[in-house]
């Protein structure tokens, strides 16, 4: 049997995702066979195309995504699951590791489940186990309209913190307010740390979740207060370099750099945050946005419009 699929043969600009017809993969007896319904894009996506984080080539890219199981020994044959974290999903068939799956329930569809589980898991570990959130703490949030961003902010909401969010332009800041943050910055008309000094009268944050990275890290660490708490868990605008530690002792700060990968290892732990999430969303306290859907071969233009920073919410590949 064959597929289709979106394969990289060589690193670089979205160009080199290439729509092919190859050989369908033959699961192992620990894996499941599943037909992707839905995908989801994220920015890990465009680390791997570019070879910042590196596979060996070729690769399908793509790591999450929502479907019906086609053939396996631990779910029955049209169950519908969803997983995140294994490589290869910009494909119509996946060989999937069966205990990384995820039940759906009947009242998400599967353009919701593609859309929360890497970017809801990630939202939920940072908000639980990186830096357990309680209420009273406050929050600064860079891309608070972004797919991690709007659903860290929806979190935080939930558990009691007061959120400041930075965005890049007017509607983007419509979105994560209506998403709950409580104060929005737009980031690129003032300067976010002298507006969240203000607003915090000098006293500065419990925590910062800062995705971007280089044009954000140092003005982030200035806005957290005496004892407050780094969370730098992404690169969007480039990686960090170059870092002095002595810079944490002015404050006494705390910084640390998690990533979904030790979070979501093992299954009792993907199982309590994705359960988490699709009750959330049946419950209406978190509400997904798909920014839009493409069809699997158009994966390129997905690519470039994350990277445009033109996207608020997630972005979906549709085979
Ligand atoms: N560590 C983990 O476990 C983990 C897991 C998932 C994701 N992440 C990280 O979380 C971040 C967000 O991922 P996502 O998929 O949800 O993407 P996203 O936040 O929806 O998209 C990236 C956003 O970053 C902002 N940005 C600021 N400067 C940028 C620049 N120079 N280039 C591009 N974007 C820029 C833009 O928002 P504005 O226009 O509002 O500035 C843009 O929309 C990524 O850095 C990703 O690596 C980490």
């Amino acid at each position: 049997m064959r597929m289709k699929a979106v394969v990289v043969h060589k690193y670089g600009k979205p160009e080199v995702l290439s729509y092919e017809d190859i050989e369908n993969p033959e699961p192992k007896t620990t894996e499941s066979l599943v037909k992707t319904e839905s995908t989801g894009v994220n920015y890990i996506d465009i680390y791997h195309r570019t070879g910042y984080y590196p596979n060996q080539l070729p690769f399908i890219p793509g790591m999450e995504a929502a479907g019906v199981v086609e053939k396996s020994t631990e779910f029955k044959e049209g169950e519908r699951v969803a997983y995140a974290m294994i490589l290869g999903s910009y494909a119509e068939y996946v060989a999937v590791p069966s205990w990384k799956l995820v039940k759906i329930p009947d009242d998400i569809d599967s353009q919701t489940a593609a859309a929360i589980m890497l970017q809801g898991m990630t939202a939920h570990y940072l908000t639980h186990d990186t830096y357990p959130l309680k209420e009273g703490d406050t929050i600064l949030v860079h891309a608070a309209a972004g797919g991690v961003g709007r659903l860290l902010v929806q979190i935080a909401k939930l558990l009691g913190a007061t959120v400041f969010g930075t965005v890049s332009t007017e509607e983007k800041s419509r979105i994560a307010k209506d998403a709950g943050a409580d104060h929005v910055i737009i980031y690129t008309k003032s300067d976010f740390e002298e507006d969240v000094m203000k607003l915090t009268n000098n006293r500065g944050v419990d925590v910062v979740f800062d995705s971007i990275g280089r044009t954000t890290f140092e003005k982030s660490l200035n806005c957290l207060k005496t004892l407050g708490y780094m969370v730098l868990f992404g690169q969007s605008s480039g990686p960090v370099t170059n870092f002095d530690l002595d810079i944490l002792s002015k404050k006494g700060l705390f910084i640390t750099r998690p990533s979904l990968h030790h979070h979501a290892s093992s299954r009792e732990e993907i199982l309590k945050r994705a359960n988490k999430l699709f009750q959330w969303i049946a419950s209406g306290e978190i509400k997904i946005r798909i920014h839009k859907t493409f069809p699997l071969e158009k994966a390129s233009e997905a690519h470039e419009l994350l990277e445009s920073r033109q996207t608020s919410g997630k972005l979906l590949l549709i085979p």
